[in-house]
């Protein structure tokens, strides 16, 4: 029997249990696998004396995570703590400097750091492995890096915040509104302690930044990601787009193309009959295109204890089996850095305005999208009690500055009301 793998694990919240309780449950299951044994050498969390439900007794504590990441016992530090900075990004770092792998479920941290942090991995002979950050349970991160190298990428999508499908999806089928749905998340605790991370967009536009890094060839570049949350979306566009055939999502988009990267991460309309227009709940789905493969869909849990420490897990065993994959699956500073498409892909839009009911009113919308060359698809204004008639528009495919352009005129006539609500159609 070879030594085993001993593990650091920093933070002992919701994965970090699930990773102990895997490591306890299935000791034979990862030796015969793996051909070593795998434990658990030290544990480090804010409080020693929380009831975890899972018994800790048999392993060192350590207060800090940096002390713990630089154990002599410790082979691999498993950093489950979050946040951009601060203690995961010390101990990670220290970890590194000692000599040590780490496996991370840290989105926001290599988000932000990953590219100097796989660099330093690489420099030391470590590997940094992070399947856990991106939809949860869903081996995405593994099946780009390893399933799909082969492929050059075309397109990687998917919806990668739980919480905010399940606030979508929540909104249409009890007809609520966000706010009322936002609470009832809160009360479920289903929200990150800063809850801008989910409605913002920003949890999943991390996850986004992260893939596009592993399909590309790219540096992580989450401040190329055009962020939109979900705080803007009202009930009356979830059902104007469901009578058109559509559901509403917050939707993840890179595409490489010769006019450079797009990362996009907003709420959009998706057909109601593709698979990510019939996701509902908390569950993630991620897409991936490559040029020979085609398409694959990936479903599942993106968050939660076992799904999490599933992931997590993955990544470990592949440790202690001797596979040593690159960060973002090739050498670090073989990584180019991210060259920004300017304006997204012309696409077919959503449009909701609010019209004056009087005559030519909508001829002067017309005349407004045909200035901006904006083609009509289909239109429909609804029977109405009030002064405003709601009006919806599906274009053709726009150009996004045409589209801008069409945005800042429509109210500028004396014929609209309000601002228009325009909504990307991603082709899905
Ligand atoms: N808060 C995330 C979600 C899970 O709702 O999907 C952690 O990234």
């Amino acid at each position: 029997m070879t030594d085993p793998l001993r593990l650091g694990i920093a933070g002992l919240g919701t994965v970090g249990v699930g990773v102990v309780k895997i490591v306890q449950q299935h000791a034979d299951l990862l030796t015969a696998r793996s051909g070593r044994p795998v434990t658990i050498s030290a544990v480090s969390a804010r409080s020693r004396e929380k009831d975890r439900g899972v018994d800790i007794s048999g392993y060192d504590w350590e207060d800090d995570p940096v002390a713990l990441a630089k154990r002599e016992d410790v082979d691999l530090l498993v950093e489950l703590m979050g946040g951009e900075d601060g203690p995961a990004k010390a101990a990670t770092e220290a970890a590194i400097a000692a000599g040590k792998d780490v496996v991370t479920a840290n989105k926001a941290m290599l988000a932000h750091h990953g590219q100097a942090m796989a660099e330093a991995a690489e420099d030391a002979g470590r590997v940094i492995r992070f399947e856990a950050a991106v939809a949860g349970g869903i081996p995405v991160v593994k099946a780009l890096t390893e399933g799909l190298a082969g492929n050059r990428i075309t397109r990687v999508m998917g919806v990668m915040n739980g919480t905010c499908n399940y606030i979508l999806t929540r909104m249409q089928s009890a007809g609520l509104s966000y706010d009322e749905v936002f609470e009832e998340a809160n009360q479920l605790g289903f929200l990150e302690a800063d809850p801008n991370l989910d409605v913002g967009g920003i949890d999943a536009g991390h996850k986004l930044a992260l893939l596009s890094a592993i399909a590309y060839g790219t540096q992580v570049d989450f401040g190329g990601v055009a962020l939109e949350g979900i705080g803007q979306v009202t009930i009356e566009d979830i059902n104007q787009a469901a009578e058109l055939g559509f559901r509403i999502k917050l939707l993840g988009v890179a595409r490489l193309s010769g006019r450079g990267l797009e990362q996009r991460m907003t709420p959009c309309l998706v057909p109601a009959n593709s698979p990510i227009g019939q996701l509902e709940g908390g569950t993630n789905m991620v897409v991936l295109e490559g040029d020979s493969v085609d398409q694959i869909v990936l479903r599942g849990p993106g968050a939660g204890e076992g799904p999490t420490a599933s992931a997590v897990m993955a990544d470990v065993l592949d440790i202690a089996r001797g596979i040593r994959v690159s960060t973002f699956g090739q050498p670090a500073r073989s990584l180019v850095a991210a060259n920004r498409a300017a304006v997204a892909t012309a696409a077919p839009y959503y449009l909701r305005l609010a019209l004056r009911d009087k005559p030519g009113a909508l001829a002067k919308v017309a005349a407004v999208l045909s200035d901006c060359g904006i083609s009509i698809d289909r239109m429909r204004q609804r029977s109405h009690g009030g002064e405003d008639a709601p009006v919806l528009i599906v274009t053709h495919k726009t150009a996004a500055p045409s589209l801008q352009e069409a945005l800042e005129a429509l109210p500028r006539t004396d014929v609209v009301t309000g601002h228009p609500v325009a909504l990307r159609i991603e082709d899905v």
